[in-house]
């Protein structure tokens, strides 16, 4: 039984964003780094480790990567000592996975870390008790749509020594995924310490399309970290004893492909900038310091139907953006890319003048609206945050149920569902669902006492479209606080069991994720 109220006092993640955690005594404060002094890095384009066959189908060769969390060294800024990570195959974000829709592809994801974890693990998280072998992971690879014995199920974790073969079947429009640990109770820590990297899915519409491409396609994986004087990763603890777990963490240096405040130099011509928000807690928006706009041409799970002009873009825990940036105008300007007011990177465009084959083209790829009539079901869950003596949170729950309570979520493969996420708390929390992708249908203000006491809505404003940046498929939506936030998803694919959370990580460690069980029709 749940004791304990509703936290309402608490500062929300958006407004949290600009504020980072660095106030502990044993970080650096990044800002007195210097700035744009190094070159930012591109991750490393996997390579295929040759060819193979799934035992099911022995006649069909596939290509197979092998990609082993292991731990490294990385220097994240020129004037800081190397920094450990624990890392895929040596690189933070790992080697980018490439292929075109429809060409499937394995991974053997291989755990080859020591046996000691470097960072705070909370053994009294579900999962992570001190029976539990510390060093674990589990590769997800978040927005693909796979069988649920390839999609990293949080338990299906791997100890340091072991690996496993997933199949990727990439059934799926062209889009930017990401892969990254999903270990049960240790998922923040595993991501923070740099357990992630890129996947591109390519297909014949966006190739006709004439976007920026080749070196004028650029990847910006975002993450914040706090670092402590020797350079190294410093994850914060609460102060209880025993209980190191915190509500959420903000870094102050927040680095770009791994490089904090890196500059790269580019053409005064169209660039593709595909940007990923890889960390644990913390909601971006981004802006160019010389209010240059940004032409959003997709989100997480592919292409818009049209570009959308933006000058700033709001990005949380997991989701992605697609943008194409003009700089022909630009020519010898230096501007940065800036996070409110904290500095991001610097792009630095030559003075020359260069010709620019590639497009943007008015009309992108059709997005047809799911008609709310389509759903067979609408589920309304709510966002949970409880509190008992001290001021913290101390649970988060969905729909008021804990991860290893039975599956209440089945729907029905080949069937549309409208989930409505109620959010009576003060965070903003990112939903994701795994082994879909969907549409945002609204969001709603509404007043979270009368519907917590009389299960009634009171609503305290109209439905709010989606943004015309979220009007493409999604698998990761903002919901927002004290709003209800409907999405409209297609349950196509596969079935079995898999999950859905929040994807700020320290609450999806706490509770914060069920599973969820896609069931064959009759
Ligand atoms: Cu990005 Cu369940 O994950
Ligand atoms: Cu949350």
């Amino acid at each position: 039984m749940l004791t304990g109220g509703w936290i309402m006092s608490r500062s929300g993640a958006l407004c949290a964003m600009t504020h980072a955690m660095g106030a502990q005594a044993s970080t650096l404060n990044a800002s007195t780094l210097p700035t744009f002094v190094d070159r930012l890095p591109l991750p490393p384009i996997a390579k295929p480790n040759g060819m193979r066959s799934l035992p099911s189908s022995p006649k069909i060769k596939l290509p197979y990567y092998r990609l082993a969390a292991q731990p490294t060294e990385m220097k994240i800024h020129r004037d800081l000592k190397p920094t450990r990570f624990w890392s895929f195959a040596g690189a933070v974000p790992g080697p980018t996975l490439e292929t075109r829709s429809g060409e499937a592809f394995l991974v053997e994801w291989a755990n080859q870390l020591p046996l000691q974890h470097f960072l705070p693990i909370d053994h009294r998280l579900h999962g992570a008790e001190s029976d539990k072998p510390q060093v674990r992971t589990v590769a997800h690879l978040h927005g693909a749509f796979t069988r649920p014995e390839s999609d990293g199920y949080p338990e299906n974790w791997i100890v340091p020594g072991k690996s496993v073969l997933y199949h990727y079947p990439n059934q799926q429009e062209a889009a930017m995924l990401w892969y990254h640990d999903h270990a049960m109770g240790i998922n923040r820590l595993n991501i923070y310490a740099g357990l992630f990297g890129l996947t591109f899915v390519r297909d014949r519409v966006e190739d006709g399309l004439n976007l920026p491409s080749g070196k004028y396609e650029v990847p910006l994986a975002l993450f914040d970290r706090l670092i402590t004087p020797d350079g190294q990763l410093y994850y914060p603890i609460s102060e209880k004893p025993g209980a190191p777990w915190v509500p959420e963490v903000f870094g102050d240096a927040i680095l770009v492909n791994g490089k904090l405040f890196p500059y790269l130099e580019v053409e005064p011509r169209k660039y593709r900038l595909r940007v990923l928000n890889a960390s644990n807690a913390r909601f971006y928006h981004l802006s160019l310091q010389n209010g240059l706009a940004f032409h959003q041409i997709g989100t997480d799970q592919g292409l818009l139907p049209a570009p959308v002009a933006v000058k700033s873009l709001m990005l949380a825990p997991g989701e992605r953006v697609d943008v194409v940036v003009d700089f022909s105008g630009s020519h010898g300007e230096q501007i940065v890319l800036q996070n409110d007011s904290f500095t991001v990177m610097q792009f630095r465009v030559s003075a020359n003048q260069v010709s620019d084959p590639s497009s943007l083209p008015a009309a992108l790829r059709p997005v047809p609206k799911i008609p709310e009539s389509d759903a067979v079901k609408t589920r309304l869950l709510t966002l949970d945050e409880y509190q008992n003596l001290v001021a913290e949170p101390i649970l988060m729950l969905l729909n008021g149920t804990y991860w290893h309570e039975p599956i209440t979520e089945k729907p029905l493969l080949n069937t549309t569902e409208i989930w409505s996420f109620i959010n009576p708390t003060d965070d903003t929390h990112p939903i994701h669902l795994h082994a879909v992708r969907f549409q945002v249908l609204d969001r709603q203000h509404y007043e979270p006492w009368t519907y917590q006491t009389k299960k009634e809505f009171r609503f305290l404003g109209p439905r709010v479209p989606p943004e015309p940046g979220e009007a493409g498929w999604k698998d990761t939506v903002r919901a927002d606080s004290k709003m209800v936030t409907r999405i409209i998803v297609p349950f196509e694919g596969y079935t079995g069991r898999y999950v859905w959370h929040c994807h700020l990580l320290e609450h999806e460690d706490n509770e914060m994720m069920r599973p969820y069980e896609i069931v064959a029709g009759t």
